[in-house]
């Protein structure tokens, strides 16, 4: 081939590269996760209700990371059958399983939808890191209260005129009666990220008190349950009293499935309004150039509260590290859900008392089969041969479907390849 044609070549690869790239990368959300409102308010939170919140923070003392969230809750199915034995020195040796609430099986994490697409892509910034690095990136820390009544300043919250005006705009129309019913706080030490994610969907018949949170997620991307689904608002609203756009840790979401997503700084006492149960959203890594403590996903880690403006990471009783209060990211999000009738409102509460028609489990399950054999060709005997923990991968593959990072050559995180590859370790010790 002469030069001239080589170049006209060359040419066209590149092209072809770029558009194939382009076309890899367009987010996936189905219809029924796009264009929901979001609203974004400066100045939401005011001066003396932010102070209080951060003295409230303070004195909660112990943040646990996210990854322990049912310690502040019971749910009726804690995994679907994928649980094994623990080891005998308590820990999980499958990468994808963590201890059980009393730490006797491994399981699935809540968020094991959230976690394995952060891990296998890298995030929204597609970084390129061993599982340990990535891991701890995740172990945000954080609080969940159910119990709205004991706390005085974010009951003030939920009634005010800015939370209302906001409400009024982000549940739908004809679903107008607020339910307020959580709020948590949740904490990034630099390095630390929250990863893509839906948030724990409500169900008429189907909550985080009765199934894992990734079978929820599963079954909100599949768009099966529709008719049962509670629309939520929620408030994201910052803490911290630093303004930094260079920290980065931005509340990213996605409306649309244009390549990037829509980006807010984290700017002190704003906030966002969404329903973050039908709107994919995370917040970009904090300080994204700093390494996080690395925790072991087994090890009891926690934020702690020391006074005088000290907090130290610990995991199983080490200190790994010490963090000043305005090192940290700080966030509230308090959140109602959206009913259409005070009947309907007291009907969703019965139900999680009564569990009247909580379907098991397995039923579950049933009817995502069916759909990935109608709608994905497997065949049935081959769904009803998998292990309940293969079932379970091919769920999170099949349906859930966070968009992939905008930018660089590569989508995928190779570098942890070696838990799953041991022979790679040398290797990717050498360019990770
Ligand atoms: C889609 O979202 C992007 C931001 O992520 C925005 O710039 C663009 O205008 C949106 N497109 C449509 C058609 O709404």
């Amino acid at each position: 081939m002469d030069v001239h044609r080589m170049k006209i070549v060359y040419i066209l690869v590149v092209i072809v590269a770029y558009f194939a790239n382009r076309w890899y990368r367009t987010p996936n959300i189905p219809e029924h996760l796009l264009n929901h409102p979001a609203t974004f308010v400066p100045n939401l939170i005011e001066e003396d209700a932010a102070k209080e919140l951060l003295e409230l923070v303070k004195g909660m003392h112990e943040f646990p990371t996210n990854l322990n969230d049912l310690n502040f809750y019971d749910t009726v199915y804690e995994h679907i059958g994928e649980a094994q034995k623990i080891e005998s020195d308590g820990k999980c040796a499958d990468p994808f399983l963590v201890p059980n609430k009393d730490g006797s099986l491994c399981i699935l994490p809540g968020r094991i939808d959230v976690a394995k697409h952060f891990m296998k892509y890298g995030g929204v910034e597609g970084k390129k890191e061993k599982f340990e690095v990535a891991a701890s990136r995740l172990l945000s820390f954080g609080r969940y209260i159910f119990d709205l009544t004991s706390y005085p300043i974010v009951e003030k919250l939920f009634a005010s005129e800015k939370f209302l005006h906001g409400a009024k705009s982000t549940c739908p129309p004809h679903k107008q009666i607020l339910d307020p019913f959580q709020f948590n706080f949740i904490i990034q030490v630099p390095g630390q990220s929250v990863a893509l994610h839906l948030d724990a969907v409500y169900f008429l018949h189907a909550t985080r008190f009765e199934y894992p949170m990734w079978l929820l997620s599963v079954m909100a991307h599949s768009g099966l349950y529709k008719e049962e689904f509670i629309d939520q608002v929620q408030v994201v609203g910052y803490v911290h009293k630093w303004e930094d756009s260079r920290r980065g840790g931005k509340f990213v979401y996605y409306l649309n499935n244009s390549i990037n997503a829509y980006q807010e700084e984290p700017l002190p006492r704003a906030g966002s309004f969404v329903d973050g149960s039908k709107i994919i959203h995370a917040a970009t890594i904090y300080y994204p150039d700093l390494k996080p403590p690395i925790m072991d996903k087994s090890a009891e880690n926690k934020l702690v509260y020391q006074g005088q403006d000290k907090w130290t990471v610990t995991s199983n009783g080490k200190t790994l590290k010490t963090f000043k209060t305005d090192d940290l990211r700080i966030t509230i999000v308090y959140r109602a859900r959206c009913f259409e009738s005070e009947e309907k409102k007291a009907q969703f509460s019965r139900i999680r008392e009564t569990k009247e028609d909580i379907r098991p489990v397995d039923e579950i399950l049933e009817d995502l089969k069916k759909d990935l054999h109608e709608t994905r060709g497997y065949s049935m005997e081959k769904l009803n041969a998998f292990s309940r923990y293969d079932l379970g991968m091919i769920l999170l593959d099949e349906y859930i479907k966070y968009p992939l990072p905008p930018h660089g050559l590569i989508p995928v995180n190779y570098c942890l390849a070696d838990r799953f590859y041991p022979w790679l370790k040398p290797i990717l010790d050498r360019i990770c």
